[in-house]
């Protein structure tokens, strides 16, 4: 027997004015889409927002339906419409925030594993990491520099 042991670190900052004038701005528009986010059930609203190498910023929010497991994530939303309508780009970093319309959200929200399952393949696919920046609605902002350091011994192609 061994044993085998993953790391994985991330950047805290005490909050989004600790960061690049960039990063403010792509939170900003993530904060924007996440108020017009469609969550009746769970009143639990996220926004996402994608820079891309050819500078479009793409922005996603939760959609969710009566039929619970239909509803999309934010994270995806975005990302699939990302990787539709720029199929050449990369991308870049991603902004997410999350807010409930019932109580405040100060913990920093990490995608859930099926959408860093999908942020997965899209970093594969384009070989450059992705900047994923998370945070509640106040608060702590995280940093992760890739996608990796969210999902160790992740799956993907080279195993099929
Ligand atoms: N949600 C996201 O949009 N992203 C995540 O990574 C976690 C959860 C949404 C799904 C659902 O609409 C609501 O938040 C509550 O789970």
């Amino acid at each position: 027997m061994k044993e085998i042991s993953i790391t994985s670190s991330f950047n805290v900052y005490d909050n989004i004015e600790e960061l690049s004038e960039e990063i403010q701005n792509l939170m900003q528009q993530a904060v924007e889409i996440r108020k017009k986010a469609y969550a009746p059930y769970s009143q639990f609203r996220v926004g996402a927002a994608l820079l891309l190498d050819n500078g479009e910023i793409v922005l996603g929010s939760n959609q969710e339906n009566a039929a619970y497991p239909s509803g999309l994530c934010a994270e995806r939303t975005a990302i699939f419409y990302a990787g539709s309508r720029y199929p050449e780009a990369k991308i870049l970093k991603m902004a997410i925030t999350a807010a409930s319309d019932t109580n405040q959200t100060t913990a920093p929200i990490p995608p859930c594993g099926s959408c860093r399952q999908s942020i997965a393949e899209y970093e594969i696919k384009q070989d450059t990491p992705i900047e994923i920046y998370f945070m509640g609605e106040i608060g702590e902002v995280y940093k992760s520099a890739s996608l990796k350091n969210l999902l160790p011994f992740m799956f993907d192609k080279k195993f099929l």
